[in-house]
């Protein structure tokens, strides 16, 4: 690429998403695939979200809603904050490259873990901002202690994902309270809650019950997972009206869809769907981990619809002998080489990637 992409982009490594289904079944000439790859919700999307969706194919013509009005009126009501307190991204992702953008020049620090979710460290970079990835104990687990000692005087962003990805792992209720609490002023915090639908621990809170004790306090929110609206593209944050506007002046126009504006709004209203996934998901988690846990393996405890595993084997080699097999999980760079990560699915696919996998760690060539 010589000189075409600026020096510090090209010293990025760019974010590796899980691999399409279409693609594998076109690789492998077979009909059959099963991917527990990117931690989508397996039984999709409320019926009412689909049928919004119909409905909106009629004004496809029309620039969306730029401002995404009717979205934000319901989940301001849902959090029972005003509309000037939600932005909504393109994901949650777009929030997450934006906030880099909006609140650190270049040059100032911001804090992630490690391993974490890689989109803080790409948005970081892209922003020429420094950072510490703080490593997570055992590579595992947070230490509130930790990041709280990375903070320096130029800090402006602390990313958490809680729980986090690709760990499972969460920050308890009086350490996140603490984090909050002891963070300097000049930081703003980004609790980012992609999965907390599946937090079930007594001691795990969402972070919208501590916003009256921080002014500097971003929450990320998304569709893409509980809701299984991963294809349209629809996360929010939630924070002050001055870091909505702060984010609202560098937005692109447009960047929530017409789609995705109303099956969001459908799928946010049809509470009894969610909980029906979200139970059937918290099962399905405890009796995966399980059954890897009796195949000798080593499972983190989870607190999202995805379980790490340790296969004490180079993960790549397992990922790549199961893809052979039909399905799809990931991978994990260092220092999670042996680590399998796996989106907790329908039972039946949960049990054919049982079956495949003792099959795969039986093989001695792998
Ligand atoms: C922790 C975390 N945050 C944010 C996202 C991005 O989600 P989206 O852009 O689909 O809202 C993901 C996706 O995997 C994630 O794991």
């Amino acid at each position: 690429m010589s000189d075409l992409a600026a020096p510090h982009i090209l010293a990025l490594t760019a974010y590796e998403p899980g691999k399409p289904e279409d693609e594998l079944k076109r690789e492998l000439g077979i009909e059959s695939v099963v991917k527990l790859a990117s931690n989508e919700n397996p039984y999709g999307p409320s019926p009412k979200a689909i049928a919004a969706v119909s409905g909106a194919a009629l004004q496809l013509h029309r620039y969306p809603d730029p401002r995404g009005y009717e979205l934000r009126e319901a989940l301001a009501a849902h959090h029972s904050v005003p509309p000037e307190e939600v932005c909504l991204g393109n994901g949650s992702n777009e929030l997450i490259d934006l906030i880099c953008r909006v609140f650190a020049n270049r040059g100032e620090h911001a804090i992630f873990g490690h391993p974490s979710f890689p989109c803080y460290r790409i948005g970081s970079v892209a922003q020429e901002l420094r950072f510490t990835a703080v490593p997570l104990r055992e590579n595992l687990y947070w230490n509130v202690d930790d990041l709280l000692d990375a903070v320096r005087p130029d800090t402006k962003l602390l990313f958490v994902s809680n729980p986090n990805n690709p760990t499972g792992s969460y920050i308890a209720n009086e350490d996140l309270a603490r984090l909050l609490g002891s963070l300097p002023q000049h930081v703003l915090a980004v609790i980012d809650e992609a999965y907390f639908e599946y937090a079930d621990a007594s001691d795990f809170v969402p972070a919208t019950g501590l916003r009256h004790t921080r002014e500097r306090l971003a929450i990320l929110r998304t569709f893409s997972k509980a809701y299984g609206l991963a294809a349209l593209r629809v996360g929010y944050v939630l924070g002050s009206p001055e870091l909505v506007a702060g984010l609202n002046r560098l937005r692109a126009p447009f960047n929530v869809n017409t789609a995705g504006q109303v099956a969001a709004k459908a799928a946010l209203a049809d509470r009894a769907h969610l909980r029906s996934c979200v139970e059937a998901t918290i099962r399905d988690r405890t009796s995966l981990s399980e059954s890897l846990r009796a195949l000798g393996l080593d499972v983190t405890p989870s607190q999202a619809n995805f379980v790490l595993v340790d296969v004490r084997k180079p993960g790549r080699a397992i990922y790549e002998a199961l893809l052979l097999e039909g399905i799809i999980v990931r991978a994990m760079p260092e220092p999670l080489g042996s680590f399998i990560r796996v989106t907790v699915g329908r039972p039946e696919e949960n049990a054919r990637f049982l079956q495949s996998l003792e099959g795969v760690l039986r093989d001695s060539r792998v």
